[in-house]
Order: C-alpha cells, then structure tokens, then sequence
C-alpha cells in the first residue's frame, strides 16, 4: 500500500518525483523518499512523516540527477522512521517497493550468512542484497534483476535502479499495480496514472507477473520466463481529475459536500431521468438467468454492500451472498454456475477485493465491478464495469464513493426487478422516481450541518458510541461506527437495534451516546421500544430521524438531527450525509488529521 514512481527523464527529476508522490500520498504517509544517480553516485534523502517532512529535507539538501525514483511507505516490516524509509541502497542497486515479501526472513538468513548486513527492518532491503549479491557474481542490471525476481514469494511492485546505468529502470509487478508512462525521450513507472499525470497520458499497465526495462527510448515488457510480450498502450482516463481542497479545510469536507452532484452524476449513467427509466447498459451478466448473486468488498464498500442485498433481495427477489473480501477470498464457497458475482471497491486495487475476484473468474463466474478508479486492475480484470462517477476520493474516509456505490446498487436492483419481472412497472417507475431524487434530498441533508457541530462537540468528550439502526440503516449504523473510529479515534460499534438486547445494552450507561439512524417508516415503532430500552437504564440517545420521526419518539432527554422527509428506499443514501458529517466535525473538534488519519491508507493493496 505503497506509492513508488521513476522517472528516467531529461531534466533533475527530483522534483518532479515529489510531485509524482503527493498523488500518491493517498497510498501511505508513514515517510517517504526519493533517490537519484548523478555522475554515476546514487544520492538519497529520506524523511519520517509525511511528504512535506522529505520536501523541507530536499530544500535544505536538494538532489541533483537525470534518474530517480520515489516512494511513500504505509509501514507493514519495520516502523514508520526513516531507516525504514525507501529507497533502499545495496551496493549500487537503489530499490523501491510496494506490497510485501512473504519469504522474506529465508532470504534475509541466506544472505546474512553470505555477509550481508542489514541497515533497516524492511523486506524490502532482501530484495536490493539480492540484485546486488547477483551483480557481484557479474550479472547485468536486468538479469540481476530478473534473477531476484524469480526468487520472490508474496505480492509486490518495484522499481529498481543502478549507479552504473543513469539510463535505466527495472520495475516488476506481481499482484499491487504498475503503470508505465510514455513520454517525449522520457519514460516514467507509477502506482497509477494518476501519479504520472503531470508528465503523460499514454499509460501501459504491466500485468501480473511482468517486469520491464525501462529507457528513455521506451520499454521492453517481459514475462516471468523471460519471454518478450506485448501490453497495450492505452490513453489514461485517470490524468484530468487533479485535486484541490477549494474552500474546504480537507478532502474529506469537500467530498461530503460534493455528494449531491456525485450521486446525481452517478445516476444519469443508470437511469433515464427524463423518461423516469433504467437505461440500457452492456451487463457482464443477465439478471433474469442467474440464481444467485455473490458480492465481496472491504471496509465502507463492504457496507454499501450490505445495503445492497437489501435491495436485491426485496425488490428483485435475487438471494445475495455478501462478504468482506478477506474472509471470501480463502472460505472456499461453492459457486452456482448459475450465479454472478459483484464486487465493489472505490480504488480498484484493494488486494483481498481483488483475490475474490480471481477465485469466482476461475470458477467461471462472470464478473462485474463498481469502482470509482476506470482504469483499475479490478476494472480492467471484471467482465463490465459499473463506474461511480465520484471523481477522484483523497480523504481516506470514502464518503462521496460510498453513496455513489449505493446509488449504482439502487439502480441495479430495480434494474434486476424489472428484469426478473419482480415489481410491477408502476412500482418500478416509482423506485427509479424516488432514486431520481437523492441528489436534491442530498443538499437538503447538508442543510443539517450546524445541528451536526453543536452534536460533534459533545461527542468529541466521549470514548465509546454506540450506533443503531434496523434494515438498510443497520449497515448505515457500522459505516457511521466505522467513520467516526477511523478519523476521530473515538471507539464506535454499530449494532442492529433488534440486537440490543442480546449483549450491547450492557455496555449502556448516563456516559454512552447511542446514536439512532431511524427515518420515520414500516418499522419506526420497532426502532422506538430499542431506543426506550436504552432510556430506561439512562443512556444519551442522539436521533437522525424526520420530523414524524422526532415527533413519535418524544423520550426524556433525547436529541434529535432532524432530516427532510425522503422515500424510504433512498432512505440509507441521504442519511449518510448526516453520519458523515458527525464523524467530520468530531474529529474537526478533536483535532485530529481528519484526510490522512494514523495508521491507515487510502488504498489497501497488501492482504
Ligand atoms: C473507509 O472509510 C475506508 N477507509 C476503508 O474501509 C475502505 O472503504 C476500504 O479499504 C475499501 O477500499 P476500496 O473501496 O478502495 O476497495
């Protein structure tokens, strides 16, 4: 879940590696780092923390060199400080890298006892031994490299240098991705291309198992037998969407600000506003053929997920199986060969999302995806795609990515109802009516965001919250739950309120704020008796319901966030917002890094 990029340029390439990696922070702010070669000398600053620490650093000692590559690390071998830091040097190999070596602590044995020393606790610094201890024996750069390569288990992206050669990059790629950029007598490697944006647009993704030789004349592709093989050189989609906070504090206020015309966006893709319609979309799959539907996804997507098999299965009747991608991906569920599979990710790239889907391809299952990144290795290994036109999602909390996930599902499931002729056309024409609407209930949700910080500041006193809420607003209560852990520390659970009384209403006391999603509708009233349990043994509630809602349940000392009035199926896309929005200001009060919160990134490629 690290960034790496490499320029063999024609001008100092320091800089513009900077550059490179500030798009690629998304991936990692534990520290980071740039190396280049001049004169034949392999120069390297590095710093803990984020880029901004490593660009004081090149301020101060700036690094001059035609050749260079970058990385900014999300810490799996060894903590966050800046031995730790790539690029990593063995001999005149300099080495960066993505993802981990799983065989890493065999190699580090073989090559202590050849007499290697190791100056950092990575897995990455075997691999930068290994090159170095091949060259020593008078191996090429390139076959050195694809020498080590061969002996590498796990999942991985590098790109690798060499002093003696200021004319050419190694990169390799063996599960996270690897794009090279073509440019004009300069040529580039990246995680992605939005990395690589500023310098070209005309992109080729290695595929699993490739590695290449890179040179300011071009690159040459190669397989894992060594053989020559041809990719495609393709124009990326990804280079327009730079990204700026505008007049926000962070990303993530932006994004959630942005929600109404992201989802109204989104929706145009699927229905035919004007004619009040599905539109017609070339489908990996046919919904009226299968018997079953398997969905797999991690984190935030996992949950608009959980809300979509709601929806599948009560307006198109279609069974879901749902699961987060890393329990999936090794449980070995039988597959219907009758059935499909839908995965979701706001990257594209997230490892374990991405495994789930190797295993339903090869049992033959066909495959769609919703991502939010087109050019994606999800995207591009999925049979169709259902893109969430979002634009690109910085915070690492997904919030604009999330609704635009569960307005693609809406859609999806009235599309698979008329399919499966499950609803009748008044009732379909109702649903995509009501869908239709989310992006003007959206602005109306934003409105809701001064009663939200009187809230976020009491919220930011307490250590635990409970979140509740019954049928698509059970999911909305663990994404609430997941939001405000994530950016605000504050430990959060989110429960089925039928589930209360099962366990979690032990932890209720005058301390714990239980906080209620429960929009007024068919089982408001079930809601109502959970929410005068908590009551009784003297529990804070705080309530995001309508105002029918606010007025039903009058209980001593509640505190209600009262939310316009929305058709109960878009019901979990407009309340969201408000969920959001109190993880946003709790954290804003609290103080925290609301965009890059500890310890996580914003794109997982690592199991
Ligand atoms: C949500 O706020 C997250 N940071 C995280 O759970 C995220 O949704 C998850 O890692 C999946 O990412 P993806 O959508 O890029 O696959």
């Amino acid at each position: 879940m690290c960034g790496i990029v490499g320029i063999v340029g024609h001008s100092p390439v320091a800089p513009l590696i900077v550059d490179a990696l500030k798009r690629l922070e998304y991936r990692g702010y534990d520290s980071a780092g740039v190396a280049t070669i001049a004169d034949g000398v392999l120069g390297r600053r590095r710093a803990e923390g984020k880029l901004v620490n490593l660009e004081r650093r090149l301020d101060r000692e700036p690094l001059d060199g035609l050749i260079g590559i970058g990385h900014t690390r999300w810490a799996t071998h060894g903590v966050p400080n800046e031995t730790n830091a790539h690029p990593h040097f063995s001999d005149n190999v300099a080495i960066v890298h993505n993802g981990i070596i799983e065989n890493f602590s065999e190699l580090r044995d073989e090559l202590k006892a050849d007499g290697y020393a190791f100056a950092s606790q990575t897995d990455t610094e075997v691999v930068a031994h290994l090159i170095a201890r091949e060259m020593k024996h008078g191996a090429k750069p390139e076959e050195a490299a694809f020498a080590a390569l061969k002996r590498l288990q796990g999942a991985f992206a590098l790109a690798i240098m060499f002093s003696g050669d200021e004319d050419l990059i190694v990169g390799a790629r063996s599960g996270p991705p690897l794009a090279v950029g073509h440019g004009e007598g300069e040529m580039f490697v990246g995680s992605d291309a939005i990395a690589l944006a500023p310098f070209t647009d005309a992109i080729t993704y290695l595929e699993d198992g490739d590695w290449v030789v890179v040179r300011r004349s071009g690159a040459e592709i190669f397989d894992m037998t060594g053989a020559r093989v041809e990719r495609k050189r393709q124009q990326s989609i990804g280079t327009s969407l730079l990204v700026d906070k505008g007049n926000h504090r962070h990303f993530m206020e932006k994004e959630i600000h942005e929600q109404p015309e992201v989802i109204s966006h989104t929706l145009a893709h699927y229905l035919d506003f004007a004619q009040g319609g599905i539109r017609e979309l070339e489908m990996p799959f046919d919904f009226a053929a299968i018997d079953r539907l398997s969905v797999s996804a991690c984190g935030t997507a996992y949950l608009a997920g959980l809300i979509g098999k709601y929806w599948f299965e009560r307006y198109a009747r279609l069974p879901v199986d749902i699961d987060i991608a890393s329990e999936f991906r090794y449980r070995e569920m039988p597959l219907s060969p009758m059935s499909a599979a839908l995965f979701v990710s706001q990257s594209g790239e997230t490892a374990d999302t991405l495994a789930s889907l190797r295993y339903c391809k090869s049992a033959g299952v066909p495959i769609g995806s919703i991502v939010n990144v087109r050019d994606s290795t999800i995207a591009r290994e999925s049979d169709g795609i259902f893109p969430t036109l979002a634009g690109p999602e910085i915070g690492v909390a997904s919030t604009k990515a999330f609704t635009c996930q569960l307005s693609i599902f809406a859609a999806l499931a009235v599309r698979a109802a008329i399919e499966r002729k499950t609803v009748s056309a008044e009732e379909s024409a109702r649903l995509v009516r009501a869908l239709s609407e989310a992006p003007r209930f959206a602005s109306l949700a934003l409105k809701v965001e001064e009663r939200i910080e009187e809230i976020a500041r009491e919220l930011a006193q307490v250590h635990h919250v409970l979140y509740l809420g019954r049928d698509t607003n059970y999911p909305l209560a663990m994404e609430g739950a997941l939001k405000l852990k994530e950016i605000s520390y504050i430990h959060a659970e989110g429960y089925a309120a039928g589930e209360l009384k099962h366990g979690p209403i032990a932890l209720i006391d005058k301390q714990m704020p239980v906080i209620v999603i429960a929009p007024h509708d068919r089982i408001f009233d079930k809601t109502v008796s959970n929410m005068q349990e908590v009551a009784a043994r003297g529990g804070r509630i705080i309530l995001i319901t309508d105002s029918e809602g606010a007025a039903r349940a009058s209980l001593d000392g509640i505190q209600t966030i009262i939310m316009p009035t929305v058709p109960e199926f878009i019901a979990p896309i407009i309340y969201a917002i408000p969920v959001q929005m109190l993880a946003y200001h709790t954290a804003v009060v609290m103080g925290t890094d609301v965009d890059q919160p500890r310890n996580l990134a914003k794109s997982v490629t690592v199991e």
